[in-house]
């Protein structure tokens, strides 16, 4: 494990979000120009999982919104409000928050950890986690399913997105060298049974190919809360 990951393995939990926090504050310009420019293959295929996650929000028919964990500066907050989803993003880096807001000042944006949504118990109609969840070291893993869990709707859809790893070591995760901020790979089928233990079954998977030698395919798992129907 490199010197990073030794460092972070021996922070607490606000250090990690202050860290993650501060990262992503001093790249925050950076990402939404890269986020901008855009790849086409990427983009089609993200898309058409968000797009996957509206239509199972759309047919659930709540009133409730869906949160955008994670929201960074703001793309896919505003394509499913587009979309006719009520979505609200939510970011640990203020300079994120900023520049989601400066696209869409009438959407709503708020500074806030995924570990702690401030909504209230099943009262969310989804939630997306795309690429934001990969900054959750492995041990706190189980604080934000659990916070997930708590506030999704009986039935509501989880998307996450996260870079894979295609071989599963022992715990089904590596140290992932982010430009960024310290971050992690998942083996999707590992990443699934961490979910099954906070009530969320998978409906579906994509495995996207590497966008180039040497960097890792990335992925997204779309979920269900349980309805406790059995
Ligand atoms: C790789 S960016 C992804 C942004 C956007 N979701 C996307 O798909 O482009 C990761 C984002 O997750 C945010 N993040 C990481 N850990 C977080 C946490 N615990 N709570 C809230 N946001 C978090 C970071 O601040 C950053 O904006």
């Amino acid at each position: 494990m490199s010197e990073v990951f030794s460092t972070v393995s021996r922070m607490s939990q606000s250090e990690i979000l202050q860290r993650t926090r501060r990262d992503y504050d001093d790249v925050a310009e950076l990402y939404d120009d890269l986020i901008r420019r855009g790849d086409v293959v990427t983009d089609a295929l993200s898309t058409a999982m968000v797009d996957a996650f509206a239509g199972l929000v759309r047919a659930g028919g709540s009133n409730s919104p869906v949160v955008d964990a994670g929201c960074g500066p703001g793309q896919w907050t505003d394509h499913l409000d587009r979309a006719g989803i009520a979505a609200y993003g939510v970011d640990l880096s203020p300079a994120m928050i900023t520049i989601a807001r400066r696209y869409r000042p009438d959407l709503r944006y708020d500074v806030g950890s995924m570990l702690e949504l401030g909504a209230a118990n099943q009262s969310v109609a989804g939630i997306l986690a795309s690429f934001s969840l990969i900054h959750t070291p492995p041990d706190l893993l189980p604080l934000a399913l659990a916070e997930f869990a708590r506030a999704i709707e009986p039935g509501g859809p989880l998307l996450i997105g996260v870079q894979i790893i295609d071989t599963a070591g022992p715990d089904g995760w590596a140290p992932y060298d982010h430009k960024a901020s310290p971050a992690y790979l998942w083996h999707l089928d590992a990443l699934v049974d961490r979910l099954h233990d906070h009530g969320f079954d998978e409906l579906g998977r994509m495995r996207m190919a590497p966008p180039a030698p040497g960097k890792p395919p990335a992925g997204y798992l779309l979920m269900r809360q349980g309805t406790g129907q059995g």
